[in-house]
């Protein structure tokens, strides 16, 4: 693979010997369940065959040394020095490098051998386009350092630890959905996990579909603020609701009937983002038997609707996000069209007719620039395997 003989040359260059190995992490993207994981609902994502490569050695020096090829930089830190997020030489670890600092202090955290390492990654996961390009980058330093420190966690654990790192350490309240999709993906599935019992099964995509990825190239900034803002209103909600409803612990717990008796006592913005995810946990609980039965357009029409509500009631959304949905629900073949991830930018995810999903990639590319001036990147993509020693 191309990527993986660029990154072993730099390493080559950078240290002068050939790397003992290659970890990879893949990105994810979501179906149906968005911004219902930190409430304890269900999501439906699979991961994608875009990935973060490292190829790495453990190092003789007391501090690691990590080069990221798609910023051509550099940082090196040791375990003294990851409470403080400082480099060896003293200046401030660059935001990218809190990533695999956080691994590694989640790993020390947990008592986890993580030597120093020599590591040059390098992803094909877009940044900043909500298919999860950190968790990759978490995932993959978790498989490297699993390797490099001899010891084995099962991936559910490794996903637990690197969510750890990006709460605490990067500081994004993150759900599990992104390190879990990451960890634990299979070729051809899609995976249905219960975010509070962390149970999880594989819900096939049925034969006759594609998933399409759809990027509208707008990239927003303050993302994560946003979106911890968003976390902290659901818990408000939940306050609020505890009121009349004692025995919930979370927006899961909430039918939509009851929510419909106490919503007017929530404060408006509490209530506009506390009933998309009462809504949304609904929409995913049909899923999988929709799926299973091969009822692709209702599915889709979930999907649809699920835009719809992160619109108008969650508010992550913007007109690019939009327009691509908008432009993607006209195009024969397509069943269903919505922003995946996070929101505010980034890409669609989009279930469409196998025989079809050629021709809507093209179409779509084209209609979107025809609107918005910008160049978007369309791609059929494949449920594939989830993070890996190569
Ligand atoms: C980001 C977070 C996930 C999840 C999604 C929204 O990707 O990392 O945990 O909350 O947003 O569904």
């Amino acid at each position: 693979m191309e990527i993986i003989h660029r990154i072993t040359n730099i390493f080559q260059n950078t240290f002068g010997y050939a790397p003992a190995h290659i970890a990879r992490a893949p990105g994810r993207v979501n179906l149906l369940g968005e911004h219902v994981d930190y409430n304890d609902g269900f999501v439906l994502p699979a991961a994608i065959d875009r990935a973060t490569y490292i190829v790495f050695s453990p190092a003789s020096t007391p501090h690691s040394t990590l080069v990221a090829v798609d910023l051509n930089q550099q940082a090196s830190f040791s375990p003294q020095a990851i409470p403080s997020k400082t480099q060896t030489d003293s200046s401030p670890l660059p935001d990218w490098a809190h990533y695999p600092a956080g691994i590694m202090w989640t790993l020390l955290e947990e008592s986890l051998s993580a030597p120093a390492m020599n590591a040059v990654y390098a992803s094909d996961v877009p940044r900043g386009s909500g298919l999860s390009s950190s968790a990759s980058v978490e995932m993959a330093f978790m498989i490297a350092w699993q390797t490099i420190g001899g010891w084995a966690l099962p991936p559910m654990q490794l996903a637990l630890l690197a969510q750890k790192a990006e709460n605490q350490y990067v500081g994004v309240n993150s759900g599990i959905m992104d390190q879990f999709a990451s960890a634990c993906g299979m070729e051809n599935k899609l995976l249905l996990l219960d975010c509070r019992s962390l149970e999880w099964q594989t819900v096939p995509l049925p034969e006759s579909v594609s998933i399409v990825i759809a990027d509208t190239t707008v990239r927003r900034n303050l993302t994560s603020g946003e979106y911890n803002k968003r976390r902290a209103v659901c818990e408000e909600a939940v306050r609020y609701l505890q009121m009349d409803l004692p025995q919930i612990k979370s927006l899961r717990d909430v039918s939509a009937d009851d929510f419909n008796r106490f919503a007017e006592k929530l404060p408006g913005e509490a209530a506009k983002r506390a009933r998309h995810v009462v809504e949304e946990i609904e929409r995913t609980k049909q899923a999988q038997a929709l799926l299973e039965a091969g009822d692709v357009q209702l599915f889709g029409r979930l999907m649809n609707e699920c835009h719809v509500s992160l619109r108008d009631l969650y508010e992550v959304s913007c007109a690019e996000l939009d327009a691509m949905t908008r432009i993607a629900q006209s195009i024969d073949g397509c069943h269903g069209a919505r922003l995946t991830g996070a929101g505010f930018g980034g890409c669609t995810v989009n279930l469409v007719e196998r025989e079809s999903a050629n021709h809507f990639a093209s179409s779509l590319a084209k209609k979107y620039e025809i609107e918005t001036g910008l160049r978007p990147q369309v791609y059929i993509s494949r449920p594939s395997k989830g993070a890996e020693l190569l």
